[in-house]
C-alpha cells in the first residue's frame, strides 16, 4: 500500500513559514499585500476567493478583495487592474478565473504587472519559467505546490527519474512539465491524442494527473512504487451518500492506484491545500522583491 502524501500538513508548514517571514518583513515596515478580484457570482469561485482572502489575513497580509458585478465591463476591469498595478501596498494581484464570457481573460491576465502576477500566468512569467529564470519568475501555484510534494519524496534533484504529466493546460500541465524538467527529470507530456496512454503512464516514476476527468487514470496504469500526484478536483454524484449528494474525486482512481503506487496524494487533502499556500508564498516573495530583499524561505 502506498504512503499517503498529506497535502494539508505540507500546506500548513508552508503557511507557518510564510507567517514568520511576513513578520520579519514587518520589521522593515512592509506588509505583504494581496488583492483578489472576482467578477460575478459563480459559487465555486466565491468559495475559492473567500479561502484565499482568509488565508492571506491569517498570514498577517494586507488582504483586499474586490467583488465586481457580473455585468462589469472589460474596460472597468482593466482600469481596476491598472490601479492595483500602481498601488505600492499591493504586491500580488489575482483575478479569479473563469471570467464572464464578455471579458477577454487573456487580455486581463496580460494587464497584470508581471512582478505582481502571483498566479504566474503572464507571458513574462511563463517565459521565465520555460527558460529557467526561476530567481525572478512567479510560478503558477498548483504546479509549484505539486513540486514541493514531489521534493519531499525525492529531493530537489530528480536526475534519472522519468515523469509523465497527463494534461497540457497552461495553468497546470505545461508549467508542471517545466518545473520537473528544471529539476532534471525526464519529462513527457501526455494528452487526449496520446497513443496508448496506459502504457506510457506505466513508464513513469512520477505520474501527474492534470486532465480534469474524474478517475480517468486507473491503478494498473501506475508503475509499482511510483509517486502519483493527483491535481484533479472533480465533483461527481454520490447516490450512496443520499439523493442529490456528491463527492470530490481526483483524475486518478485512488483505490486501485493506491495498491501500486509508492506514494499518492489523496483528493481532497492532497494538492488542493498546496495551491492556496503557494499563493501566499508567491505574494510574500513578491513583497520581498519589491523591498529589494531576497527571500530564501521555501
Ligand atoms: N480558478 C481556478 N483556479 C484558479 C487559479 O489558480 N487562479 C485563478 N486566477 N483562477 C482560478
Amino acid at each position: 500500500m502506498a504512503d499517503i502524501i498529506d497535502g494539508k500538513s505540507a500546506a500548513a508548514q508552508v503557511v507557518e513559514g510564510v507567517k514568520k517571514s511576513a513578520a520579519a518583513l514587518g520589521a522593515h515596515g512592509i506588509k505583504p499585500g494581496l488583492a483578489v478580484v472576482i467578477v460575478g457570482e459563480d459559487p465555486a469561485s466565491q468559495v475559492y476567493v473567500a479561502n484565499k482572502s482568509r488565508t492571506a489575513k491569517e498570514c498577517g497580509f494586507h488582504s483586499v478583495q474586490h467583488t465586481l458585478a457580473a455585468e462589469t465591463s472589460e474596460a472597468e476591469l482593466v482600469a481596476l487592474v491598472e490601479k492595483l498595478n500602481a498601488d505600492p501596498d499591493i504586491h500580488g494581484i489575482l483575478v479569479q478565473l473563469p471570467l464572464p464570457a464578455h471579458i477577454d481573460a487573456g487580455k486581463i491576465i496580460q494587464t497584470i504587472a508581471p512582478d505582481k502576477d502571483v498566479d504566474g500566468f503572464h507571458f513574462i512569467n511563463v517565459g521565465k519559467l520555460a527558460t529557467g529564470e526561476l530567481d525572478t519568475a512567479l510560478v503558477p501555484c498548483t504546479p509549484a505546490g505539486s513540486m514541493l510534494l514531489i521534493e519531499k519524496r525525492h529531493g530537489k534533484d530528480l536526475s534519472g527519474l522519468s515523469a509523465v504529466v497527463v494534461g497540457r493546460s497552461n495553468i497546470v500541465g505545461k508549467p508542471m512539465a517545466s518545473l520537473l524538467l528544471a529539476a532534471n527529470a525526464t519529462v513527457t507530456i501526455a494528452h487526449s491524442r496520446t497513443k496508448d496512454l496506459p502504457a506510457l503512464c506505466r513508464t513513469a516514476d512520477i505520474l501527474v494527473g492534470a486532465v480534469g476527468r474524474p478517475e480517468m487514470i486507473k491503478g494498473d496504469w501506475v508503475k509499482p512504487g511510483a509517486t502519483v500526484i493527483d491535481v484533479g478536483i472533480n465533483r461527481v454524484p454520490a447516490p450512496d451518500k443520499g439523493e442529490g449528494k456528491s463527492r470530490l474525486v481526483g483524475d486518478v482512481e485512488f483505490a486501485s492506484a493506491e495498491r501500486n503506487a509508492g506514494a499518492i496524494t489523496p483528493v481532497p487533502g492532497g494538492v488542493g491545500p498546496m495551491t492556496i499556500a503557494m499563493l501566499m508564498a508567491n505574494t510574500l516573495v513578491s513583497a520581498y522583491r519589491h523591498a529589494g530583499l531576497e527571500y530564501r524561505g521555501l
